[in-house]
């Protein structure tokens, strides 16, 4: 298997956001199988299909990162029952201008954590409606809604819990298979 590059948006800017650490505990799960890089969305203008031809600087980055990855991974919470405006920004910009989406047919996942029991389920489930609009092939299971407790996750990206740990190795390992089997040659 292949190192595999992914770009990986997170969609809080939360400074100790939970979903950082989720992606940064996936991330760790990976190991030297998979090179994640962390995409900047907090600068992104707020999309306006009038600058499509002076398209900003800021989206073009994030376009050119898209592209040069294998996969694309979504780590997410839930805002009021779906996806945060920032991310929400953020996939608008990279698919357009129309006819020149950075996303057409890479492998995808999607995965997110919450306070609450719900674990960001229904914000999963309205971005997966998108990414699969924007043709992500977004991979069907497992779905993963974690529920954040105090302390899960260090800031070193360690789990503290056995069966969530085996639970998040899991995922990676499908994910990494997903890659392997639906990336560009
Ligand atoms: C604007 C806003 C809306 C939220 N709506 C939800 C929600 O619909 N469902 C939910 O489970 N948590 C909701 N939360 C709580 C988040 O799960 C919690 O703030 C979480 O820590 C956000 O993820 P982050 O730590 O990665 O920023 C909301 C938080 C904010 C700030």
């Amino acid at each position: 298997m292949s190192q595999y590059k992914i770009a990986v948006f997170v969609g809080s800017l939360r400074k100790d956001s939970i979903n950082r650490r989720l992606a940064q505990a996936l991330e760790k799960l990976a190991g030297d199988r998979a090179k994640f890089e962390y995409l900047k969305i907090d600068d992104i203008p707020l999309y306006n299909q009038d600058h499509d031809n002076q398209f900003p600087p800021q989206g073009t980055r994030l376009k050119t990162q898209v592209r040069a990855a294998d996969a694309v991974l979504f780590v997410t919470p839930e805002y009021n029952r779906s996806i945060p405006g920032v991310l929400k920004n953020a996939i608008d910009t990279a698919s357009r201008p129309y006819g020149d989406s950075a996303f057409d047919g890479k492998p995808a996942a999607v995965i997110g954590a919450s306070i609450g029991a719900p674990g960001a389920a229904m914000a999963q489930q309205h971005l997966r409606n998108v990414l699969v609009f924007v043709n992500l092939a977004v991979m069907a299971q497992p779905e993963a809604f974690l529920h954040y407790k105090e302390g899960l996750i260090e800031a070193d990206g360690s789990i503290s819990n056995d069966s969530t740990r085996a639970f998040l190795q899991g995922f990676v390992d499908r994910f990494l298979a997903w890659i392997e089997t639906n990336h560009a040659p």
